[in-house]
């Protein structure tokens, strides 16, 4: 059974109070020498069975960000030693939070180079659920495309443009921007579409589902148009938007937004497997997924 939770973010959510660590940017220190075996090891069984299954799948940014980053099977990744690599290319640096930060506290770090990853890891019966980001989906998921010049410009500009929107009251509309690049985006590349999309890239399922499977709608990126669409918080996506190139998305980082937010929300919301006439399908989806008898 699935829900729709489409004004949520959900890889910024606001934590509440509970959770506030003692620090005011919410950040921790990693521990990792305080990781168990049984944590590495659960790791180590992420990472070999993604690591089969990317090849061909994720894009040549990703496959580059790995190879060049201290991202093995052994161990989970010590974020000061990947804050060194990243800072050499791209001046991005990790830091542990214990999960969920408020949203200004989430936008803050991406508008100052620094990635909050989740310090924890899942266990060993729930190695394809995930009710918060956990450090193989940040770092195996994230940290590889931060190593590329063009998502580490639009990252930090999604965080610039986070801060605003919420001034604006119009956040939903610029998380769905975040949730269908960087955690759910396609790109095309000569050899078919890729993942760049760190939701997909970290998810053993849907690392198939989003490229290989019949229900989803592929589409072309549109900026207003997904900007309209909602999303599903705990299930795979109903569509993927396709970008044509990474760097398309550095046109996104110049945009002045106020008078998008305003054309945006004048226009009625889309549902998350809706097609419109004006879309570039490059797939069209069968929905059997979602409306074949699972999911809703
Ligand atoms: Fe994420």
């Amino acid at each position: 059974m699935t829900s729709l939770v489409p004004e949520k973010l959900k890889h910024g959510l606001a934590a509440g109070d509970a959770g506030r660590p003692a620090r005011a940017d919410w950040t921790i220190d990693q521990g990792w020498a305080a990781y168990t075996a049984e944590e590495h090891d659960i790791w180590r069984t992420l990472f070999n069975r993604q690591s089969a299954l990317l090849p061909g799948r994720a894009c040549t940014a990703f496959v580059d960000g790995m190879k060049a980053l201290p991202i093995g099977p052994d161990q989970i990744p010590n974020f000061i030693e990947l804050s060194e690599v990243l800072a050499r290319h791209t001046g991005w640096e990790v830091v542990a939070v214990p999960g969920l930060v408020p949203d200004e506290v989430f936008f803050d770090h991406l508008a100052n180079r620094r990635f909050p990853a989740g310090q924890f890891i899942r266990r060993r019966h729930e190695l394809d659920y995930l009710e918060e980001p956990d450090v193989f989906h940040d770092v195996f998921g994230h940290v590889p495309m931060l190593m590329n010049p063009v998502i580490a410009d639009y990252i930090q500009a999604y965080g610039k443009g986070g801060l605003r929107a919420k001034q604006l009251g119009v956040l939903d509309k610029l998380a769905r921007v975040y949730w269908y690049t960087v955690e759910f985006g396609l790109v095309r590349e000569p050899g078919g579409l890729r993942i760049y999309g760190s939701g997909i890239a970290s998810s053993y399922t849907e690392s198939v589902f989003a490229l290989d499977d019949a229900s989803p709608n592929r589409l072309g990126f549109d900026l207003e148009r997904v900007m309209r669409t909602r999303y599903r918080i705990d299930d795979f996506q109903e569509t993927y938007f396709v970008l044509d190139d990474l760097d398309d998305l550095l046109k996104l980082a110049d945009i002045d937004f106020a008078p998008l937010y305003a054309r945006v929300s004048a226009q009625r919301e889309l549902e998350p497997g809706d097609v419109l006439d004006t879309d570039r399908v490059i797939t069209r989806g069968t929905g059997s997924y979602h409306h074949g008898g699972k999911g809703v």
